[in-house]
C-alpha cells in the first residue's frame, strides 16, 4: 500500500488498484497533484478488505489484472458499497468491458490507459461534480420537502401583497427566523406610477418609513451590494437574498435574520428564485399594458425554471437508488413506443414520455430507510410508499404545462381490476394514458434489477404481462406492447443503450 498526501488536498479520497506498481505510482503523482488524497494497491483483496472498512469517494481499477478481473473486484464491492464511484482502466479500448457490464454493476465509466491520462482526470472530475451533488441532494432532503409543499401553494396565489406575505412567511418557517422582511421596489401600478412594496414580519413589522429607519447602515448597506452586483450576501447574522425578474434585473431583496441559515443557503437560494418566478408571475398579469408576446415569452421561462427544480428533484429520486438509474427515462421511452402503436399524435407521445420521466418524482417524499430497504416492507412502509402516485401529482399540478401529465403521473399505479392505488379506479375509470404508463413501468421493473430482486428475462416478463391482462394491465395495451416486443425489441434494446452511453460519456 503505497500513500501519498503532500499536497492540499481537496478532500476527495480516491483508491487505485493496479497489478503493476508503475501504474499505480504515475496515477498517484498526477491525482495529487490534483489535490486528491489517493491510496494504491497492488492486491486487489487488500483493497476490498480496506474499502469494507474505509470510506473512499472514487475508485479507478485497472480491468485485467492477474489474480483477478476489475469486474469481479467491482462485484464483490457492489455486495456491500453501492456509493463508491467506479472508473474502470483498460490497456486498449477493444479489452474494455460490455457496456452490460458496466451497467450491472454500476460503473461509472471507463477509460484507456496512456501516459498523460487526460481523459481520466476529466472523468474523475465529473465523478467529483456527481458526488458533490449527490452529497447536497441528501444533506438537504428535507429542505427540497418543504420547497417541494410550498412551490405549488406560491404558484398558485393571485394578489401581490398576499404573495409577498406568504413567500416571506415560509421561507422564514424554513429557517426558523422570526424578523424578516421583503422588498418589491419599481412597482408599476395602474397609474403607471412607480413605487416600494414592502411586507416585514418581528422588528420589521410596519410601513415603509417605520421600516427604513429600523435597518442598521451596514445592512443598508449589505442590501445595496446584494442589489447591485446581484448575489447572495450572507452576513454574520442575517441572509440577504436578491429577487431577479425574467431578464435578471433585480425585484427587490428578502432579507432573513438568523443566526442558523448558513446550512440551508443553497436551499434559500433555490427558494428565492422560485419566489422570484411567482412574483413575476403575479406582476405580469397585474400589469396591463405589457405585450402579449412578451408575456408567453415569460411565461415560458417561468414554466422553464420550474421545470430545472423539478429536473433537480427527479435526478434527487434516482440518486437515491442506483437500481432505479435510468429506469424514468426507459418507462418513457415504452410508453411512447406503445402510444405510436394506437398512432397518437406528437404532442400525445409527448405527454407519455414525460409522464414516464416525472412518474415517480413523488418518491421524493418517502424515506430512504423505505425506499432502499431489501426485506418486506411492513403495512405501514407500503401506506408510505403508496402515496408517491398522489405526491408526484401535487408537485407537478404547479405549472399549466404538466396538466395532462398529473393524472397519468397519478394513476400509474392503479390496476384494471380495482385492486390498484391510490383510489382503486377500474377498467376505463383509469385514463387510458395511465393505463399505457402502467404497463410500461411494470415492464421495465420486471426486465431490470432492484434491491429486492434479480430481473426477469424478457420473455418472462412478456409472459407476466399477458397474464395480467384484463386484471392488472388493459388488455388492448398489452397486445400492443407484446406485438412490439416481438417485433422490435432488439431495435429499442440498441436506441436504449445508445443513450446510456451518452450518459457515460458525458
Ligand atoms: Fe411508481
Amino acid at each position: 500500500m503505497r500513500k501519498r498526501a503532500d499536497v492540499i488536498s481537496n478532500g476527495y479520497k480516491v483508491m487505485l488498484i493496479d497489478d503493476e506498481i508503475g501504474i499505480v505510482d504515475s496515477l498517484s503523482i498526477v491525482l495529487t497533484k490534483a489535490g486528491y488524497e489517493t491510496v494504491g494497491f497492488t492486491d486487489p483483496h487488500i483493497a476490498i478488505e480496506t474499502l469494507a472498512k474505509d470510506t473512499y469517494d472514487i475508485l479507478i481499477l485497472d480491468f485485467l489484472m492477474n489474480t483477478i478481473h476489475g469486474d469481479e473486484v467491482v462485484r464483490q464491492i457492489r455486495e456491500f458499497n453501492t456509493d463508491i464511484y467506479i472508473i474502470i482502466l483498460t490497456g486498449h479500448k477493444d479489452l474494455a468491458p460490455p457496456v452490460e457490464t458496466l451497467k450491472a454493476l454500476d460503473i461509472q465509466g471507463y477509460c484507456e490507459k496512456n501516459d498523460r491520462f487526460d481523459q481520466l482526470i476529466l472523468l474523475v472530475e465529473s465523478a467529483v461534480k456527481s458526488i458533490a451533488q449527490r452529497a447536497t441532494i441528501y444533506r438537504f432532503k428535507d429542505g427540497l420537502n418543504k420547497i417541494l409543499d410550498a412551490v405549488p401553494r406560491i404558484y398558485n396565489l393571485k394578489p401581490i401583497g398576499n404573495i409577498l406575505e406568504d413567500i416571506l412567511r415560509e421561507i422564514m418557517a424554513f429557517t426558523s427566523s422570526t424578523d424578516g422582511f421583503i422588498l418589491i421596489d419599481d412597482l408599476i401600478n395602474d397609474n403607471n406610477d412607480h413605487k416600494t412594496l414592502i411586507r416585514g414580519f418581528g422588528r420589521y413589522l410596519g410601513g415603509v418609513e417605520e421600516f427604513t429607519s429600523r435597518l442598521s447602515p451596514e445592512l443598508m448597506e449589505s442590501i445595496g451590494q446584494a442589489r447591485m452586483d446581484k448575489m447572495v450576501i450572507s452576513l454574520d447574522n442575517g441572509i440577504i437574498l436578491p429577487l431577479l425578474n425574467e431578464y435578471h434585473n433585480i425585484m427587490g431583496v428578502i432579507y432573513i435574520e438568523s443566526n442558523n441559515y448558513h446550512e440551508r443557503a443553497k436551499l434559500l437560494e433555490i427558494f428565492a428564485s422560485q419566489a422570484s418566478a411567482a412574483l413575476n408571475n403575479a406582476l405580469l398579469h397585474s400589469l396591463i399594458n405589457i405585450k402579449n408576446e412578451e408575456l408567453l415569452r415569460t411565461y415560458d421561462e417561468l414554466k422553464e425554471r420550474y421545470m430545472d427544480t423539478i429536473e433537480v428533484l427527479r435526478l434527487a429520486v434516482d440518486a437515491k437508488d442506483v437500481y432505479t438509474r435510468g429506469h424514468s427515462e426507459r418507462v418513457g421511452y415504452y410508453a411512447r413506443k406503445i402510444g405510436e402503436c394506437f398512432n397518437l399524435d406528437r404532442a400525445d407521445l409527448e405527454i407519455l414520455n414525460i409522464a414516464g420521466v416525472f412518474h415517480d418524482i413523488g418518491k421524493i417524499g418517502t424515506t430512504d430507510d423505505i425506499l432502499l430497504k431489501t426485506d418486506k416492507l411492513d403495512e405501514k412502509e407500503y401506506a408510505e410508499i403508496k402515496k408517491h402516485p398522489l405526491k408526484g401529482a401535487h408537485i407537478l399540478s404547479a405549472v399549466s404545462m404538466f396538466k395532462e401529465v398529473v393524472p397519468l403521473v397519478k394513476y400509474h399505479h392503479e390496476r384494471i381490476d380495482g385492486k390498484g392505488y391510490p383510489l382503486g379506479l377500474k377498467g376505463e375509470e383509469i385514463p387510458f394514458f395511465a393505463r399505457i404508463l402502467s404497463v410500461a413501468d411494470a415492464f421495465d421493473a420486471m426486465t431490470s434489477d432492484r434491491l429486492y430482486r434479480t430481473k426477469l428475462g424478457i420473455q418472462e416478463a412478456r409472459r407476466q404481462l399477458i397474464d395480467g391482462a384484463g386484471r392488472q394491465f388493459d388488455e388492448e395495451v398489452v397486445k400492443a406492447f407484446v406485438g412490439i416486443i416481438d417485433k422490435s425489441f432488439d431495435e429499442m434494446k440498441n436506441e436504449l443503450e445508445f443513450s446510456f452511453l451518452e450518459i457515460l460519456e458525458q
